[in-house]
This record gives C-alpha cells, structure tokens and sequence, in this order.
C-alpha cells in the first residue's frame, strides 16, 4: 500500500503510476496518523503541493519512528539545493513531478528497500559510542584483506554484545555485499549528497543491516561510481561511525590510495595481511616501511600471516626475517574459505570450530578486544 500525500486535485493523475492500493491524504498530518495505526505501510509519496520544510521535517521524524517507511519527494523542480535538503532529510528520492516513469522506478526502489529494512531489525543509535577503526591492509592483491574483514567484523559481532560496521573501501571492485549476501540497495555512493554535514542519522541511512549486530557500507556498483566517491566522504563517516558502533572494521583496496590512507589516519588497528610468498612479503615490507615514513604508531600495528600452512618453500625464520616484527594471527589455508564464501556466511559462523575460524576469533580476543584503543597518529603524519 502506498500513502499519496497530494491534493484531491492532483492526486488523480498520480495514482495510477503508484500502483496497488493507494491512500489520498491532503496534510502530512493524516499522513503520519495513518502510518501510526498500519504498520505494514512502507511508501509515503509526498506531493509537490506540500511545503518542501514540512515535508522534510516529516521524513526525518520518520527515519528514527519507522526507518522502514520510505518518502519519495515529488517537486515541480528538482535542483541541487532541493536534492541536498532532501538527502539529508532521509528522503529516498526526489522526483520531477511530471516525471510519471521516474516515480514508478523510484517508488519500487524505495518499496524493494522498506522490504530489506523490515526483515533485519535497524539498531537504534541512542547512546554515542567510542568505537574502534580497524583497517585491515595488504599491498598485494588477494591476500585475504576480504576474508579476513568480514570473518573479523562477524567474530566481533557474535553474541550479539558488540555492534559492528564493515565498511567496503574496495570502491571499484568490493565483494563485501557478495560475501555477506547484502544486496547493495544503498551504497557508499549515497553519501555524496551529504559531504560537509554526515552525521548518524545520515551516515544509517546509507548501512545494509546483515546480521543481528553486524552493519555494512557497501561499495558502490555502477562502473564509473567509485572515482566519484572522495576521501573527505571516507574521512567524515570514519569520524562518525565509531560513534554508533562498537567497531568498525575496513576493508581496503590493494593500493595507497587517498581513501586508505584516510582509513588508517582514523585507525587505532593497522590489520597489515601478507601470505607466506616473496612478492606478497616483499610488499608487506615496503607497507611497513611506508607506515614508519607516515610517523604511524607501532604498537597499533599487527601482521597477520595468512595461509600460513602453504608449503612454499619459504621458512618461518626466512618471514621473520623480512617482516621484522610480531606475527600476531597465523590463519591457515583451508578450502573451506572460499566454500564460505559461497554460501555467504563467514566461516567463523558456518563453522565457529574450524582452524580458520579459530585463529581469527583468537586474534580478535587477544588483540583487538583484549588491548586498549590506542588513538591514532593521526597528527603525526607529514602530508594530507
Ligand atoms: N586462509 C585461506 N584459505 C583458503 N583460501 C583463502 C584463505 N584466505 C583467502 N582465501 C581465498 O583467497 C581468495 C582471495 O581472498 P580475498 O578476496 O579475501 O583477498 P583480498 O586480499 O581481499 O583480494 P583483493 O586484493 O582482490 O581484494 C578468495 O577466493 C578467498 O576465498
Ligand atoms: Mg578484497
């Protein structure tokens, strides 16, 4: 069912586009008293004859009320001062009011959307926290940077006594949402509109919840969207995160790019990955190297060696010895990590006994929640 929010007059024409049952209201008054007594309504399209503050108002009430409920905005114009209002509001979408085609696309988003938001309960950020960053890096692609995000974010998340966000910094190529089974409905990309101003109503607005506990920012999935996403945008939400989760856990390209190391500058854990092979300790070396340079903290730093069963002809001393520092986690190589990933569910999940699943709960008990959050060196480093 669909709440239209428009003058009898013009209602007449809208209806039809909107599909299914449709309710005519003229204020958003008797908008907000119909969605208090059904609560399966999931779409409020709101008029271009309401008064754009009005309207806004109500939605924002609406995003903590009934986050499930979306408002799509319909405008005789739509500028950018419009759209920017109108984002941060929590509005779903704005649309042309002559736009008949555009409204019926919006109003299945939104209804595709409110579907997601009811099935997974939305955390409620009442309380401001002091959470954690956790950057999780390696210079060489494929080392695990993903499988050891996820399964670290859904250890944390396990029992349900902590909240955790995984946020998909892999902006061009993030498997987080496939991983996780998330439908990337609102993406990182979402966030444009509120660049200068993210605060947490906005920054839940652009979350996937995936499990009781766990949230993700997904990457976006439209080729060509990643470049449009800037480090400020990563900066600010990375200021705002750990104020509504107890961690946050990134995961990051292969590369140095501007978004990772505003990702490490906001860390108080550098999660540094190498697998037991030259080129991938060889890059492992250089990122220390490169960490040290940038007056980054020691002691927020931890090497995890993963596969590190591979038989490859390189010994322990043969690591040590490049590496030249405490290797804090040693996962192992199991076919049973891709297989997880598959089915899309950690493996720490699927199968909380396995050797994998084991290593990664003991580095999360023993290094990331057994040790105080140092904060990061943020004021140390030489160029921004
Ligand atoms: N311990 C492990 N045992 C077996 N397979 C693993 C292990 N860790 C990761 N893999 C597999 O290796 C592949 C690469 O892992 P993953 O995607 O996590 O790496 P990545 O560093 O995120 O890669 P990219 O640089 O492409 O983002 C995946 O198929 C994953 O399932
Ligand atoms: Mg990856």
């Amino acid at each position: 069912m669909t709440i239209l929010c428009e003058p009898a007059a013009r209602a007449g024409q809208l209806s039809p586009a909107l599909g299914g049952e449709v309710r005519v209201v003229e204020t958003l008054g008797e908008a907000s008293r119909l969605l208090s007594t059904d609560p399966l309504e999931s779409l409020v399209v709101v008029g271009s004859a309401m008064n754009l503050d009005e309207a806004l108002t109500f939605t924002e009430a609406l995003r903590f009320e009934q986050p499930s409920v979306g408002v799509v905005l319909l405008r005789d114009v739509v500028d950018v001062v419009v759209l920017t209002k109108a984002l941060r509001s929590g509005v779903r979408e704005v649309v042309a009011r002559d736009d008949l085609a555009s409204l019926v696309d919006a109003c299945a988003r939104s209804r595709a959307l409110s579907a997601q938001v009811s099935v997974v309960p939305q955390p409620r950020f009442t309380e401001h926290r002091q959470g954690q960053v956790i950057t999780v890096f390696a210079a060489k692609g494929g080392c695990g940077k993903t499988t050891l995000a996820v399964n670290l974010a859904a250890v944390l998340a396990a029992g349900g006594e902590r909240s955790v966000c995984l946020v998909d910094l892999d902006l061009a190529f993030g498997d987080i949402g496939i991983c996780l089974r998330a439908e990337p409905v609102r993406t990182i990309v979402h966030g444009l509109g509120m660049l200068g101003h993210v605060d947490a109503a906005g920054a839940s607005s652009l979350l996937t919840n995936c499990r009781p506990g766990l949230s993700a920012l997904l990457a976006p999935v439209e080729p060509g969207d990643a470049e449009r996403v800037p480090a400020g945008l990563v900066t600010e939400l990375l200021e705002v995160l750990p104020t509504m989760f107890d961690f946050v856990v990134v995961d990051t390209p292969s590369a140095f790019s501007e978004h990772v190391l505003a990702a490490m500058d906001a860390s108080h854990h550098h999660v540094l990955l190498t697998t037991p092979d030259v080129p991938a300790l060889k890059n492992l070396r250089v990122t220390l190297d490169m960490l040290d340079l940038l007056s980054y903290a020691h002691d927020i730093r931890s090497v995890v060696l993963n596969r590190s069963d591979a038989k490859v002809g390189l010994t322990m001393d043969d690591i040590d010895r490049v590496v030249r520092s405490d290797i804090r986690a040693h996962v192992p190589s199991s076919r049973d990590v891709p297989i997880s990933v598959n089915k899309g569910n950690p493996i720490v999940l699927d199968q909380p006994k396995h050797p994998v699943s084991e290593a990664i709960a003991r580095f999360a008990r023993e290094h990331v929640l057994a040790e105080p959050a140092v904060v990061a060196a943020k004021s140390k480093r030489w160029f921004r």
